[in-house]
Formats: structure tokens, sequence, C-alpha cells
């Protein structure tokens, strides 16, 4: 018996099988169950994939218990103090930090397609003026693919690159676009002078009857938001973007799927959940009674921004961030923002509940996201479409990943059926209810 196999016996039967252990650089080795099927006429049960490990990959590692985020090897914590957005970009897509020449060609890249075909622009109008962006964002990402088919072939890694640039230099003049038109201000296009994080705060902010004044505090805010949101492993919307490509779909079909799965307020939407659950609790002295509410099953309310999947420990981003937080909502003279006054309290309260460390919640990204959006005059309902500006390098990056492998094959999980036995069709006239 290999010492990098794990035997799993059926009992009822007595066979056995053995499935070999495979080690990764970090984390906890997988056991490769592939022959489960074949071997001892097997599936695995996971619902939710609490414990399953969808594919190999080499782009970012999250150590939940350590609380540790690397991308391509890199801790996030220098990243978000020393690097750019656009750098962590072409790090998550090509592996390697770039050279000064290389960071040059990826900017002209970018630049040379952050402009939307004016016939998409026009799909906002479409969209009632009380539609959710992220509605907006699903519905013009999705549409993409009807304007830009000059790089549909997906089997050609010549075109999978150009949408993926595509999509990672238009998402912001997408998200920008969407709320302009809800504000029914004019849309203000992109500009080739700019930074990426600054281009993207000119085309949300801009407004044609006065010059935009940039706050160089307010987009290095932005900038680690950005960076701390780029990637995170094999979460919710990411598989969703993997499965949909496995089936062949192009990126810009894929990423509107992600988009729609990052929208759910247990996901990417809980940045916007956070702030208005703080506005709902309205007050600290009110904290203790939404704290039993959160507790109560019953309620159907949890404490939003707190709680992972992953990190049963601190998120590191929510180390990172609430320090960005502290250091803008003093820049901009609103540490008293009653927000703020009420979500410190709230973590204080829960980082000393039995509750809450019992079942290992602690605050993570979402809680303090919020807080900075707010404070950079974003509002609420584009929260979560700042989380998908961010993460969409990532998704671009895990589908090139998963399309550059040599084998392809369509995501298909199992089940276990519980339904009803075989039966015959019964005529209406012998029914009873
Ligand atoms: C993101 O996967 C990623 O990487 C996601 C993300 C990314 O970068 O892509 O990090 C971004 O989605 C961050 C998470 C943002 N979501 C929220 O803040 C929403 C509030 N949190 C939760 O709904 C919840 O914590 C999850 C969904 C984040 C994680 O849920 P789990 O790990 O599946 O935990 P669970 O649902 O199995 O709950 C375990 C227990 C339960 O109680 P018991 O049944 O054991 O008594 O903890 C309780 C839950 O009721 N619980 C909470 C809670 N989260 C879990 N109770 C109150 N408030 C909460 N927030």
């Amino acid at each position: 018996m290999s010492k990098d196999t794990v035997t799993i016996t059926d009992n009822s039967t007595g066979k056995s099988i053995e499935c070999p252990i495979k080690r990764g650089t970090h984390g906890p080795p997988v056991i490769d169950c592939q022959a489960l099927p074949k071997e001892l006429g097997m599936f695995t049960f996971d619902p939710a994939f609490m414990t399953t490990a969808s594919c190999e990959s080499t782009i970012t590692f999250v150590d939940g218990e350590q609380g540790i985020l690397l991308y391509r090897g890199y801790p996030i914590d220098q990243l978000a103090e020393k690097s750019s957005y656009l750098e962590v970009c072409y790090l998550l897509l090509y592996g390697e930090l770039p050279t000064s020449e290389q960071m040059d060609n990826f900017n002209a890249s970018i630049r040379q397609h952050t402009l939307l075909n004016e016939g998409l622009q026009r799909f906002y109008s479409g969209f009632r003026d009380s539609a959710h962006p992220m509605a907006m964002l699903v519905g013009v990402v999705g549409a993409l693919s009807s304007y830009y088919y000059d790089a549909m072939d997906i089997k050609n890694p010549e075109h999978r690159s150009k949408s993926a640039l595509r999509l990672v230099a238009k998402m912001p003049t997408i998200a920008a676009n969407s709320y302009k038109y809800l504000m029914g201000h004019p849309y203000v296009y992109p500009r080739n002078d700019l930074g990426y994080v600054e281009n993207f705060m000119h085309m949300m902010f801009a407004v044609p009857t006065e010059p935009y004044q940039f706050n160089e505090t307010a987009i290095k805010a932005l900038e680690t938001v950005l960076i701390l949101h780029a990637d995170h492993e094999q979460n919710a919307s990411t598989s969703t973007v993997r499965l949909a490509g496995s089936s062949q779909a192009h990126p810009f079909s894929c990423v509107a799927g992600g988009i729609a799965t990052l929208w759910g307020p247990a996901h990417g939407g809980a940045n916007e959940a956070v702030i208005r659950m703080l506005k709902e609790i309205e007050h600290p002295k009110n904290i203790p009674h939404y704290i039993n509410k959160f507790k109560d099953k019953d309620s159907y309310q949890r404490l939003m921004g707190f709680g992972h999947r992953v990190y049963k420990n601190y998120d590191p981003r929510a180390k990172i961030i609430r320090k960005i937080c502290h250091q803008l909502l003093e820049e901009l003279d609103a540490e008293k923002q009653p927000l703020f006054e009420i979500a410190m309290e709230l973590e204080r309260i829960a980082l000393s509940d039995d509750y809450f460390i019992e079942r290992k919640l602690y605050p993570n990204v979402d809680f303090y996201s919020g807080t900075i959006l707010s404070a950079l005059g974003i509002p609420l309902n584009m929260f979560t479409v700042m989380f998908a500006v961010a993460r969409t390098v990532g998704w671009v990056a895990q589908w090139m990943e998963m399309m550059n492998e040599p084998v392809v094959r369509i995501g298909r999980p199992r089940q276990l059926y519980t339904g009803a036995a075989l039966r015959d069709y019964t005529p209406m006239e012998e029914r009873s209810a």
C-alpha cells in the first residue's frame, strides 16, 4: 500500500480502491477519486462543494486557518501596499510580475480596448432608470459577444487573449456607464492619458460642466479595494465562470454568469447588504437587539460582512481594508460617520460574542469595503459593481487557465437521487388526489 494513496473500502462488498493523493505547493493534499464510479460504482457526496477541489490551479492560494491570500505566490498585503491594480492584473493573467517594458505594452493593449461600441451604449436606455446596475452589467457584458465577434474562436489562444484584454479594459467603462445612466448624466468617455483607476473614477464622477478634481487618497483607496478583490480561488462566481467555460461558451457569456452569481448577498452582494444592515440598525444602542436576530435561525437574517466559507480566522483582506478605511475616513474627516461608528461597535460586540466565536465568524472583506466605497461617494447599488470590476481579471485569468489545459472537459457534477422509484404512466381517469 503506497504512502501516496488513500484506501477506500466498500464494507458492504469488501471491495477496496487505492485513490492517489495529489499534493500541491501549499495547502492540503487532495484525494483523486476519479476512479470511484468505475472501481466501486459510487460517486462522492459533497453538497455546496465544501470539501471538493474542482481543479488544479496556479493562480491564487487561500489558507483559511492561517488567514493567508497569495496571488501567484505573492502575499496580498505586499501587493496591496506596493503594486497597482493593473500590475496585479498582469500578474494574475500571465503568472509573473511584469518588467517595465511588459507593463508599458500591457498598459497600451488595455488602453486600446477601453472604448465601448456606440451601439452598446444604446443598451442602457433599454433599462428602467430604477434598474439595479448589476442587472445592466449582466446584460451589457452578455451582449459583448454580439459586438466583438472578430475574436470568437475560443480554441485560438490569440482570440482568447484578445477577449480577456477586452473584458479587463471595458469593465470600468461598462460600470461607469451604468452609473451615469442611473444619474441621468452624459457618459464620460475613457481617456488614454489617465491610469486605469483614475480613468475609472473620471468616467464615474466627471461632468462636462467643470474640470474633475482627482483625490489621490480616494484613488489609492479604490486601487487597494480593486487589488484585494481581484481573485479568490474557486469561489462561487469563479466556479460559475469555469463551469460555463467548460461548455466552450464565449468568455463574455461566462463572465456574465459570474456577474450574476456575484450579485448574491451571500457572495459579492454582501458589501451592499452590510451598509443596508448598518442603516437598518441606525444607532449603536440597537445592536444587541440585532445581534440576537442574527443568531436566531428563524429570523433568516445574518450578520452581513461576517463569516466566510474558507476564512475561519480573520480575512487578511479585511485587515488591510480596515486600515485603509480608517485612513480614508480620517482624511475625509468622516471618522464620526455614523455608519462607521455602528460598524466598529458591531465588530467589537460580535468579536466577543460566543455565538460568533464558536462558529469562527470574523469580519470579511465586505464588512469594510462598503464603508470605504460609501466614503468615496460611490452609491450603495454600485458597491457590488465595484466588486465585479475588480474580480473580472480573476474570472478571466481562471477561464484562460482552464482553456489553456490540453483537454477541457465539460463540467458535469452528479447527484444522489432520492426521488420516486421507477413507475409507469397512469391515465388521468385512474388517478386520485
Ligand atoms: C465573499 O468564497 C469566497 O472566496 C467569497 C469571497 C470572494 O472573494 O470571492 O470571499 C467574497 O463572498 C465573502 C462572504 C460575504 N458574505 C457575507 O458576508 C454574508 C454573511 N455571511 C454568510 O452568509 C456566511 O458566513 C457565508 C455564506 C459567507 C459562509 O457560510 P458557510 O461557511 O457556508 O457557513 P454556514 O452557512 O454553514 O454557517 C455555519 C454556521 C451556521 O450556524 P449553525 O447552523 O452551525 O448553528 O454559522 C452561522 C450559520 O447560521 N453563520 C452565521 C453567519 N454566517 C454563518 N450566523 C450569523 N451571521 C453570519 N454572517
